[in-house]
């Protein structure tokens, strides 16, 4: 395994803000010259250590077969303090988190002395239910504050969290339980989204009983409504943590201890349980969030994700915490009460930078301008957009609309494995194009390749790949090192490849066009249609299953399923929607439905997606050469067949 030892002399600058596009291309230099002494640097500057790493990147892209890649390897440090602890001391007046809750007029603040005192008791509250080091707890909560609290109590005891979005059904949520081998599920009574009750904690109740592995419940009390109650495994929140000592020692972790396992959807199987780890992952979201964001302490952030998805781990906990910073956390939806609702938010807590999605801001579009009109946008300076490739007409929309022609937008490509933004403008430093996300941050060494692995240069298209570890990027699948390898480095040998498609322009300029694999994106939220297939084809009366991607105006793509039924059988619409709910959860909805005699399949049997997708697309007459089809009739029965809308 190759090992890059460290530079004796650590080169000046790599700390120093990006204000401008001379200065962006020299840290942009100096990362790629240099990554060791960069990324120390960086390190250094913006945590701090209990033993300061001396040792850079260990392992490379060639031998990660061997086994997960090293960052600042001989450091150690507390996550949870560098995000608290720290601020605590230096401003503890300072805002935290700054909770605004379903109900407009429900807000909460929480300034870094009373964030300290309240990791400090969830720390030892954790311990005493009896979550020690390395292991899992798993988090299925709502957004409230409680969320960020537990993430943060976790990672000062060093116990390894897996937060799961509170909208995954029992099913879904017992298959990551088990995967992750998870100790304590820490949740809520209820979760409160758009004015409706979710019922996070019957959930659990489903998910984890008869599972032996489960030895508590954490229960937050969000609306007090009636829950179901295990006398031996269940812990009220206000009980544990309300009754526990105010001070806890931080304990010093390696660098490289996990930190999180996020599951993520891929093209194939079940979700994959992707590790993050300590030192290198802080480091990046610090960097990252303040580098892109131009952070300044006055600054009130607000990004209007979920902690359930990896956006919400490092840009509204870990990353701005990390940097001392006030950030928004948002248990609504943006329609509740009102399409306002944003800039209503915006306006009342005087929102300084905002994050949000491109499908949101398509839907918010479709709504008229009035709403966003009617309230002062005057505070704000940035704004960003993740998940998804923003069309050009929604970034004019942000840009001229919402911020009257005068803030930065930064369209932000990263995905969960990278850990962070990857591939961005950086708000005062990148001229930008709307629709690109522009260049790739210092350290992020992009390159196109074609399907056989040729590198394409200059101007041109291809497959998405980074050439160089940067701190921040996954280091495995859990308990799966061999699928994290397979998954990511087997495409093109020697390099991580993204899944996405991209083109780069004339001028340098990155463009992604979206994933190439079998991996959806729904309204931002990333799903597998082999997740779909599976819950589809348990259906009693079908037969077949194939699910892919279709153009959607606002959701970006629609989830398409092919069903072909058992002899005899019919179809029942409702109970193919109720089975996708039952096996993923309440976002996996079905957009169409086609009931089909058939799939197009090769004579190996193998399904051909490409024709299906361009069916689905509405674009059945180019689907080119179809004579290798086993049977090219089925080809015009599907094209003349009717669709279901769901
Ligand atoms: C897509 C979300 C275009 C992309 C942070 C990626 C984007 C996947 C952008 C990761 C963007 C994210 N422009 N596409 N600015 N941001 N994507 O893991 O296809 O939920 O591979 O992480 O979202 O989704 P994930």
């Amino acid at each position: 395994m190759a090992t890059y030892s460290v530079p004796s002399r650590v080169r000046e600058g790599a700390a120093t803000p990006i204000t401008d596009l001379d200065r962006y291309r020299e840290a942009w230099a100096h990362a790629e010259r240099d990554p060791n002494g960069f990324w120390l640097e960086v390190a250094r500057e913006r945590l701090r250590w209990r033993k300061e790493p001396t040792r850079g990147l260990d392992g490379d892209f060639d031998s990660i077969m061997d086994g997960p890649l090293s960052w600042f390897g001989d450091g150690t440090l507390n996550v949870c303090e560098n995000c608290v602890d720290r601020h605590a001391a230096a401003h503890g007046d300072r805002v935290a988190i700054l909770w605004e809750g379903d109900d407009p007029s429900e807000t909460r603040t929480l300034t870094y002395r009373e964030l300290h005192r309240e990791v400090q008791k969830a720390a030892n509250a954790l311990r005493e239910l009896g979550l020690k080091k390395g292991e899992r707890a798993i988090i299925y909560m709502g957004m409230v504050p409680e969320a960020a609290i537990a993430m943060l109590a976790c990672a000062r005891i060093g116990a390894i969290h897996s937060v799961v979005f509170g909208g995954f059904s029992a099913e879904a949520l017992r298959d990551r339980v088990r995967d992750c081998g998870a100790e304590l599920v820490i949740t809520q009574d209820w979760g409160l989204r758009g004015g409706k009750k979710i019922p996070l904690k019957s959930v659990v109740d489903e998910a984890v009983t008869g599972e032996p592995g489960v030895k508590k419940v954490l229960v937050y009390r969000r609306t007090g409504d009636e829950v179901g109650w295990d006398e031996d495994r269940d812990v009220w929140w206000h009980d544990a943590v309300g009754s526990a000592s105010e001070t806890h020692e931080a304990p010093a972790l390696e660098a490289e201890h996990p930190l999180f396992i996020l599951y993520t959807s891929g093209s194939t199987g079940r979700p994959k349980g992707v590790v993050h780890t300590s030192g290198g992952y802080l480091t990046y979201v610090s960097y990252t969030h303040a580098t892109v964001f131009d952070l300044r302490p006055d600054d009130v952030y607000a990004c209007v994700a979920d902690v359930g998805w990896i956006t919400g781990h490092s840009y509204i906990v870990y990353g701005p915490l990390a940097n001392g910073a006030t950030t928004l956390m948002f248990e609504s939806i943006p329609t509740h009460p009102s399409p306002a609702r944003y800039w209503d938010l915006v306006a009342r807590h005087r929102v300084t930078i905002f994050y949000t999605a491109p499908t949101a801001l398509r839907a918010l579009a479709a709504q008229g301008n009035e709403h966003v009109l009617a309230h002062d946008r005057s505070s704000l300076r940035v704004l960003g957009t993740v998940g998804e490739p923003i069309n050009p007409e929604a970034w004019e929309w942000y840009f001229g609309v919402v911020g009257e022609g005068r803030c930065n937008v930064v369209d932000t490509w990263w995905q969960t494995e990278t850990g962070g933004i990857a591939i961005s403008p950086i708000a005062p430093a990148t001229p930008t194009k709307p629709g690109s996300a522009t260049h790739p941050l210092p350290g992020i060494l992009p390159s196109l390749r074609t399907p056989e692995g040729k590198l394409v240069r200059g101007p041109g298209q291809g497959l998405l790949c980074l050439d160089h570890p940067w701190p921040g990027q996954a280091r495995t699948v859990w308990g799966d090192h061999e699928r994290f390898v397979s998954t990511y480095f087997a495409h093109v040998p020697g390099v991580y490849f993204t899944g996405d498609g991209c083109r780069r322009d004339e001028d340098g300029y990155y463009w992604i066009t979206g994933r190439v694999d079998d991996v959806l994106n729904v309204s931002g939220h990333r799903m597998g249609t082999a997740e779909f297939e599976s819950a589809l084809v348990a259906v009693e009366e079908v037969a077949e299953a194939a699910v892919v991607g279709y153009p959607h105006p606002v959701k970006g793509q629609g989830v398409y399923a092919y069903v072909v039924p058992q002899p005899g059988e019919t179809i029942d619409e409702a109970k193919l929607t109720a089975a996708c709910r039952t096996s993923i959860g309440a976002h996996a909805r079905l957009d169409r439905v086609q009931v089909v005699p058939g799939l197009p399949k090769t004579r190996s049997g193998k399904v051909m997606r490409r024709i299906l997708r361009k069916i689905a697309e509405g674009a059945g007459d180019e689907l080119g050469d179809i004579s290798t089809l086993a049977d090219p009739s089925v080809v015009d029965k599907i094209k003349a067949g009717a669709i279901l809308e769901g």
